[in-house]
């Protein structure tokens, strides 16, 4: 990197992963400059959430390395790159359906401070509160403390989902496919909170809803059979005839999950 050159909050060199024969990931390289809205779009299957896992350290890649503002990260444990600031949802939901709102935010509170986790005692302190009150209001859930997670609506609980990674405070939030599953009104409803994040956190976003993507991202990633095939900006992306034949044409209205 040149002298001076921003350090970008994610930096893939040559990333691989295989899983016995099959190669989910092959050379992928990609920056991610800090406080840019990347969309990674790409058909089931090519390898965007095993890029997730590889950058949070679920495991680690088989081959090539990954950096974390200018830290090399290829070797270390989740728990590290949490500290780092890196924090994600999943594609699947991690809630807990018996707890309420606020209990979930202080367990992802607690979490990320390096708390006990325990779902059955949350006791929450005076900041925690705070924090969780803060949360709920930035994810639209302010009204809905005390409402049992089952009750929400979908919507409102890949809301929740976004809320518990910001309880991490995370410099780098990955989310994966939040909107999946949601209606249109639930769709511009994450839209709006997600755009409103503050720059300080770089987003990047796994998303079949080209709407949703479009609308967050200021740059797109499209990938398939694990690589990345097209980088450019939503305008780009949406008059790419390389991504016409292999996104368009396949994963709109396909399946999520
Ligand atoms: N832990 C694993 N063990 C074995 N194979 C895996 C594992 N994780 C992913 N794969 C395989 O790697 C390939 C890429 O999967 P991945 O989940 O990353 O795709 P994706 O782009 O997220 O797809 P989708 O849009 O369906 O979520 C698939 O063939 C998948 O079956
Ligand atoms: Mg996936």
């Amino acid at each position: 990197m040149a002298a001076g050159a921003p350090v970008p909050a994610l930096r893939l060199q040559g990333v691989g992963r295989r899983f016995g024969a099959l190669q989910a990931l092959h050379d992928v390289s990609m920056e991610v400059a800090a406080g840019e809205r990347r969309a990674i779009l790409g058909p089931n299957g090519a390898g965007k959430t095993t890029l997730f896992n590889v950058v949070a350290g679920d495991f680690p890649p088989t081959s090539g390395s990954v950096e974390l503002f200018g830290t090399d990260v290829t070797r270390l444990a989740p728990y590290a790159r949490t500290r780092l600031g890196v924090c994600r949802t999943y594609q699947t939901s991690q809630l807990f359906m018996g707890l309420t709102v606020a209990q979930s935010l202080f367990l992802a509170i607690r979490g990320a401070s390096g708390g006990r986790f325990s779902p059955l005692r949350p006791k929450p302190d005076d900041r925690s509160r705070v924090r969780a009150a803060e949360i709920a209001e930035a994810v639209g859930l302010a009204a809905d403390l005390q409402t049992a997670v089952g009750s929400l609506s979908h919507g409102q609980q890949r809301q929740l989902e976004v809320g518990m990674a910001l309880a991490g405070s995370p410099r780098l939030l990955m989310l994966d496919e939040p909107a999946a599953g949601l209606s249109r009104a639930e769709r511009i409803t994450l839209t709006d909170l997600i755009k409103r994040l503050p720059r300080d956190i770089t987003v990047v976003i796994v998303e079949h809803d080209m709407d949703v993507a479009l609308a967050v991202a200021d740059r797109v990633t499209v990938m398939a059979e694990g690589t990345p095939l097209v980088e450019g900006d939503p305008e780009e992306i949406q008059s790419n005839r390389t991504v016409q034949d292999i996104y368009l044409g396949h994963a709109v209205g396909g399946r999520h999950g």
